[in-house]
């Protein structure tokens, strides 16, 4: 079918099941032991309801914001995630055209399968992109990285912190691939019988810390991002504390620890109980973020953007770049709909007094 057919990103996840090869699906899909995080974190969306606001002239509005300083047409990013060559041979570099197209930014992951030349050479003039990495065990080669990407022109340097180790990702284990079809999908080296992701993680050091914060900060200017804070706790670390220019709350899609909370509930619990941090910091939400108004209930809870991973993976995987501009334009589209219905102009008027929080099943 072609794109149109998908009319949400459901529909395009439906298509991706049947069109995907068997490793590429169970490498996207796959999440952490029983999947009760996966499935959290989009159920977390709908225990918070609107109280829409009516006769307000909405017929012109904006959905512009910033990221990191990063102009975007929309309060959406692709998520940095791994192995888009997997689903489509042009890879992660689908992304950035369709990225560079819609005025969006995008994370390029560390394991991004395209090398950062094929990255740079399909990105739009003025369009920016940051860079993803994790801290590798040597610090000489964590250096380099962050120097590579400066000079790349990476315009933010995301540390991703919630894999220390590698969750335990069932359906791609249970593949039980050989190290040589791994080596042969991922071009990475690969254990025989731990699935891609468990064979992709061991260049990782378990011991990252907080104070490997200033060090970073000590030998770059770019914009740093720590992604994967799931505290109220760590929030403050980070922003308080070592003072990064933002924080993404985010479980991996669900892909670590089972039963983290989803990321709309930590954002709850910051808005309630340190809602100066909101308002002075930017903060931004992955996981389970699937619907227009899912986008615009984190908004209204102070969030400034949030990240999609897997519907851009998924599209990619059926259609390459066209499916990777459906998303965006269903997303567009239902953000629009959304903001007029709810009664607003632009995004700084999505505010706590539009949402309420209902913890029964309302229906
Ligand atoms: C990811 N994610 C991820 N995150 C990151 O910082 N670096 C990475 O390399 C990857 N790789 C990766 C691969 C795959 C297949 C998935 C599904 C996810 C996590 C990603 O950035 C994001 O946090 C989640 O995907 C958000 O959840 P949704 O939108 O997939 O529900």
């Amino acid at each position: 079918p072609p794109p149109t057919a998908a009319l949400n990103l459901s529909d395009i996840e439906e298509f991706a099941e049947k069109v995907m090869t068997a490793t590429a699906w169970a490498y996207y899909r796959s999440t952490a032991d029983d999947e009760n995080t996966y499935w959290e974190n989009q159920a977390a969306y709908g225990r918070f309801w609107f109280r829409p606001r009516v006769l307000r002239k909405i017929s012109r509005i904006s959905t512009a914001t910033t990221i990191v300083g990063i102009p975007t047409s929309l309060p959406i990013y692709i998520s940095p995630s791994a192995l888009a060559r997997l689903g489509h041979p042009d890879g992660e570099m689908n992304m950035v055209r369709a990225a560079g197209e819609a005025g969006i930014t995008q994370g390029i992951s560390h394991h991004a399968s395209c090398s950062t030349e094929e990255i740079m050479s399909v990105k739009s003039l003025g369009q920016n992109l940051m860079y993803q990495m994790y801290m590798p065990k040597d610090r000489k080669a964590a250096k380099d990285l962050i120097k590579q990407a400066e000079r790349a022109g990476y315009k933010a340097l995301i540390l991703t912190v919630d894999t220390a180790v590698t969750g335990k990702r069932e359906l791609d284990m249970r593949l039980k691939q050989s190290s040589t079809n791994i080596a042969a999908a991922t071009g990475k080296a690969a254990v025989d019988g731990l699935g891609i992701a468990h064979s992709i993680g061991f260049a990782k050091d378990p011991d990252v810390c907080w104070d490997d914060i200033p060090w970073i900060r000590s030998i770059t200017r770019l914009p740093l991002i720590i992604k994967g804070i799931q505290s109220v706790e760590d929030a403050e670390i980070a922003l308080d504390k070592y003072r990064v220019d933002a924080i993404v709350l985010s479980n991996h899609g669900g892909r670590q620890l089972d039963y983290a909370p989803a990321p709309l509930t930590v954002l709850h619990e910051l808005h309630e109980r340190r809602p100066d941090l909101l308002r002075k910091h930017e903060v931004y939400i992955d996981g389970g973020i699937r619907r227009g108004t899912d986008v615009l209930k984190a908004l209204c809870l102070g969030a400034r953007a949030v990240g999609l991973g897997r519907p851009f993976l998924y599209a990619n995987g059926v259609w390459g770049e066209e499916g990777c501009r459906r998303v965006i334009e269903i997303m567009r589209e239902e953000i629009e709909t959304g903001m007029r219905l709810l009664g607003v102009t632009s995004l700084d008027q999505l505010t706590p007094d539009l949402i309420r929080y209902v913890d029964r099943d309302p229906c």
